[in-house]
């Protein structure tokens, strides 16, 4: 499929998980890609492993850290400079924080999940949105989560933040979509990423997979889902297909946040 031939995609936290996985997926669909992390070294790991796969992506990648606004204009502008529009804006980067009570929560930490996970994805509209609206035409993809849905214990500035995500993407849809600008975000459940890899450290140091075989009991699946599951339903939010679609959030957890009680 070449159906992201001279699309050009920007994506934040490109280096590993769920974005390292849109990544792939866009580059064996013809996209031109802004790749944008924070690791430098995972970032440039995971473009050679792109062009190694597809080896005739034009590829731009910036280390960045989207809590800092001038480094998410400056990935904008770098973009423009290269390929001369912005189709697609995968707003993806985020980070867990720690598993703790509200009491007990670190305030430090508290504010850079803030600061990363909402700051960071209202700075990425701040800068795409007007080149977008320029063009006429843009889709955006936010990252929420199942916990921007609904309360995950001890997890409280990820779901103030992801539960913010899903209501500024509600907003863009509706501010933007008179200039051809879609706006969606995606809510993934339990993927199996380095993200989710080390929550299940934190719940059970001494067995982590223990932990994880027990979480993936709790889902109507029966497993975790892969990033290349989700990557393909934001293939598709990114696409054109997706044209009249815009201000959802869309769960990609195998069922589970419909249920009340065991399955
Ligand atoms: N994996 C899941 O099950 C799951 C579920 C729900 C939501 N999410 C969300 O999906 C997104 C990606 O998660 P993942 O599981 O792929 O995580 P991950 O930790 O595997 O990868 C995240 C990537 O983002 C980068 N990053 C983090 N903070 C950054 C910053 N400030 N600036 C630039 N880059 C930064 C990291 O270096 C890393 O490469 C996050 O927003 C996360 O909250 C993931």
């Amino acid at each position: 499929m070449t159906d992201f031939k001279n699309k050009v995609i920007i994506i934040t936290g490109a280096a590993m998980g769920l974005g390292f996985a849109t990544a792939k997926v866009l580059a064996e669909r013809g996209a031109k890609l802004t790749l944008v992390d924070y690791n430098e070294e995972s970032l440039s790991t995971a473009k050679n492993e792109i062009l190694s796969e597809y080896p005739s992506t034009e590829i731009v990648s910036i280390v960045a850290d989207v809590s800092n606004e001038d480094a998410v204009k400056n990935y904008v502008d770098e973009t423009v400079k290269a390929f001369g529009r912005i189709d697609g804006l995968y707003n993806n980067a985020g980070i867990e924080g720690r598993q703790a009570s509200i009491t007990e929560y670190d305030v430090d930490i508290f504010k850079k999940v803030i600061d990363i996970n909402l700051t960071g994805v209202y700075y990425g509209l701040r800068y795409v949105l007007p080149v977008m609206q320029k063009q006429n035409y843009g889709r955006i993809v936010n990252v929420a989560s199942v916990g921007g849905i609904r309360g995950v214990l001890n997890q409280v500035p990820y779901v103030a933040s992801k539960h913010a995500v899903s209501g500024m993407t509600k907003n863009a849809a509706l501010e933007y979509g008179r200039y051809g600008i879609t706006t969606n975000a995606i809510a993934p459940g339990a993927i199996l990423t380095p993200m989710v890899a080390e929550a299940f450290n934190q719940i059970n140091p001494e067995n982590p997979k223990k932990a994880e075989t027990e979480y993936a009991q709790i889902n109507p699946t029966k497993r975790l889902g892969l990033p290349e599951e989700v990557a393909k339903v934001v293939a598709f939010l990114l696409s054109d297909d997706s044209s009249y679609v815009s201000g959802q959030t869309i769960a990609i957890d195998g069922g589970q946040s419909n249920m009340y009680g065991n399955v």
